[in-house]
């Protein structure tokens, strides 16, 4: 805006200036010498420069706040009436936006979700509930989340316990986020092969997937739960990993199969975080 009112007043001085030349040259034309014509008019072709110049800048300026008021509009008005809930392409391009930033951890996801009025999420495979602390801690939605806290003879990776260990990280979660979160903390303690059939189709506003990495796993859980999220779809550990002795992470390899199937575009935030929108 200043920079408008800066060529504003340029141009008006120009203009000023160049009417004043005008009204001498007419007055004072007959008695001028040849020399002092042309030296005047060597002043107006200055001055017939610069406002051009002038006006060439305040018109770039202005086409260039236009163009960002219509960007950053369109932002603000579909987030004023909340139409996302139509609106998979308001998802999308907030998706892109944040395509590539650097999350520091998964746990800064909520700086996605919050772009939008989700009430209902869901994480699978929650541990000790460090994703789940964060996120409820920064997002005023209900969060369920499925972990079976059991030793499980198909899962071979560090994180499987026995069963005593699995029962007593459960308890110490449950009284924390209960204690934090009331309600908004729902605990299925399930394997995620089952939980899927307690819900209805588009249940969850949102899912992070974080349980089973192995190929097997993480297909089961992108099948069953496509159709429970209505809008985005995350999840942790977007990679493939040999792991000696465990089961190989097969996160990407399927992910990205997926995505390809149905066409959908993944957005990766750092901290291995992968998310599409439905
Ligand atoms: C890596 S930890 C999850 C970490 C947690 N998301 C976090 O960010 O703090 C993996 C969890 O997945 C759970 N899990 C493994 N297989 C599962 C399945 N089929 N269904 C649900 N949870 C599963 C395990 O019990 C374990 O608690």
């Amino acid at each position: 805006m200043k920079k408008q009112i800066i060529y504003i007043v340029l141009i008006s001085y120009f203009i000023f200036s160049c009417n004043n030349m005008s009204n001498n040259m007419i007055y004072k034309r007959k008695i001028e010498t040849k020399n002092n014509y042309k030296y005047k008019r060597g002043k107006l072709i200055k001055c017939l420069f610069l406002g051009c110049l002038c006006y060439g800048a305040t018109m770039i300026s202005y086409a260039n706040s236009a163009l960002k008021n219509i960007s950053d509009n369109k932002f603000e008005s579909l987030d004023n009436d909340y139409n996302i809930y139509s609106q998979s392409d308001y998802i999308e391009e907030v998706l892109s936006k944040y395509n590539n930033t650097i999350i520091k951890d998964r746990s800064d996801l909520h700086q996605v979700i919050n772009n939008f009025k989700f009430k209902v999420g869901c994480e699978i495979g929650t541990w000790k509930g460090y994703f789940a602390d964060a996120i409820l801690q920064n997002w005023n939605g209900t969060l369920y989340m499925i972990d079976p806290y059991m030793h499980l003879d198909d899962w071979n990776m560090a994180f499987n316990k026995d069963n005593n260990t699995m029962n007593s990280i459960f308890n110490e979660t449950k009284i924390f986020m209960k204690n934090k979160f009331g309600d908004r903390a729902l605990f299925i303690r399930k394997n995620s092969i089952y939980a899927y059939n307690l819900f209805e189709d588009n249940y969850f506003d949102w899912l992070f997937i974080d349980g089973d990495h192995s190929f097997k796993g993480i297909f089961a859980d992108l099948v069953n739960y496509y159709s429970k999220a209505k809008y985005l779809i995350c999840g942790h550990d977007y990679l493939n990993m040999k792991q000696g002795g465990y089961d190989d992470f097969e996160v990407k390899k399927v992910v990205d199969g997926f995505a390809r199937a149905k066409n959908l575009t993944i957005y990766n935030y750092g901290d291995k975080v992968w998310c599409f929108a439905k």
